[in-house]
């Protein structure tokens, strides 16, 4: 195949974009040309000189010798604004933003189509683990069951430092923040909207759905305690914020984002820290575990420059799983089993728990393990975040057809 040449214009020279710039000048055997890079903030000192800088997206946009925009700014919306343009202009575009992504993917999808240009991401997805293009390219043809994961180095190192060193939750997010792994806000991926985003993208490659994140239940890690970590060492267990996406046997597909407990024989026990791991399971390879750096300038710079080299042959990706005759639905109707840790009765009755398989209380706190029906914790997510409950997940999501089965032999071997 031949090696097309791609000239840059860089939208950010934040940690991904000087990430990006330093990868490439250290890559071997692979030179792409950056003509101009495209920044927000005229009083920032640069490290390199102030020609190769621009502060008017227009300079990138409009030119008709830069066929790639790589796009690494921090602001999601004016992101969708400059990739949209960027394709409407026929021009290539990498992007390593989920938020805008994941929000996005229909218009984006129509977009690069329409115009004939690739449009590539795989640094939106737990950095430099190689996800989008493996499901994209070798499980092309293999339904996939499940794939989950740690998608987030955030909350991951909060967890770790939370259960290993025993800090407190406001502690290890100090920590994070002072290690420049958390943002000053770090809503976004304490809450578990981040990890979400990329659940979203990689449902499309896996499953070939496009699920809208605002329909989509993120519970992040808020609410942890040191009552649901002390629980947590007790049946040696560790905590991990595990996105879920599931498919079942009649094509429907669920997906969420839940705190997991882990026990030592699974995969994602050893991820600890900052890193990312994701597990996918395969109908006929069965379960495959990836774990990588999931954060930070020169990882997320190697698989946006992973990107580029596939760009100069010609790649695009090709959604395979859309196009399969059998298509996936995304289904909410999924009973969970989990954890809960709560106050008062109001709180187990406002989330309609249907089988309690053990309960416990006592003048500190109460917890119980139950089942409980996705579409419940969708609802009573704003009443769960208020009330300060914790829930993690135990057990294996199961479809509600299937849930009932098993529900009622659980109930006669009880
Ligand atoms: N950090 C990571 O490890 C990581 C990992 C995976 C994906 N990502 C994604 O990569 C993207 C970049 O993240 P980052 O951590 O590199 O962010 P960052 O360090 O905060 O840098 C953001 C950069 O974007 C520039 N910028 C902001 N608004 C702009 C605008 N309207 N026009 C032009 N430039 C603008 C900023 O300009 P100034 O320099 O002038 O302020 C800065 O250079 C985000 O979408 C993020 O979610 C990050």
């Amino acid at each position: 195949m031949s090696h097309s040449t791609l000239t840059i214009g860089l939208f950010g020279f934040g940690c991904v974009g000087q990430g990006l710039y330093h990868v490439l000048q250290n890559s071997k055997g692979f030179k792409a040309g950056i003509k101009k890079i495209a920044v927000k903030d005229p009083h920032k000192k640069r490290s390199l000189s102030a020609n190769v800088f621009t502060f008017n997206k227009h300079e990138l946009l409009e030119d008709p010798e830069i066929n790639l925009i790589v796009e690494l700014i921090d602001d999601a919306d004016e992101a969708f604004q400059i990739v949209k343009a960027a394709l409407q202009n026929k021009k290539h575009v990498v992007t390593a933003n989920k938020k805008m992504l994941a929000n996005h993917l229909e218009e984006l999808l129509h977009l690069k189509e329409a115009n004939g240009v690739s449009l590539l991401y795989e640094a939106s997805c737990c950095g430099s683990i190689p996800i989008i293009r493996t499901l994209e390219e070798y499980y092309d043809n293999e339904q996939i069951h499940h794939v989950s994961g740690i998608f987030n180095g955030t909350t991951n190192y909060i967890l770790t430092k939370t259960l290993t060193e025993k800090l407190s939750y406001a502690e290890a997010l100090k920590q994070a923040q002072e290690k420049g792994f958390a943002e000053s806000d770090p809503t976004n991926d304490v809450e578990g909207f981040d990890p979400k985003f990329k659940a979203v993208i990689i449902a499309l490659h896996a499953f070939g759905i496009i699920a809208k994140p605002n329909s989509i239940l993120n519970l992040g890690i808020t609410t942890l305690s040191d009552y649901d970590s002390h629980y947590a060492k007790e049946k040696n267990y560790k905590i991990k914020l595990v996105p879920t996406i599931q498919r079942f046997k009649n094509g429907a597909v669920s997906l969420f984002v839940l705190p997991k407990f882990i026990n030592a024989d699974h995969a994602l026990y050893a991820v600890d820290n900052e890193f990312n791991g994701v597990l996918v399971d395969g109908d006929f390879s069965g379960e495959q575990f990836l774990k990588g750096r999931g954060a930070g300038g020169n990882p997320t710079g190697a698989a946006v420059l992973s990107d580029i080299s596939a760009l100069s042959f010609g790649y695009h990706y090709e959604f395979k799983k859309r196009q399969q005759l059998e298509k996936n639905t995304l289904t909410q109707a999924v009973s969970l089993k989990v954890y809960i840790r709560y106050a008062t009765l109001l709180d187990l009755e406002q989330l309609k728990i249907s089988t309690i398989y053990e309960q416990y209380t006592s003048e500190y706190y109460n917890y119980v393990i139950a089942q409980v029906d996705l579409r419940e914790l969708i609802q009573s997510r704003s009443y769960i975040l208020q009330h300060q409950l914790f829930i993690a997940l135990v057990g294996d999501t199961i479809a509600l057809s299937e849930a009932f089965i098993n529900v009622e032999q659980m109930v006669q071997l009880n």
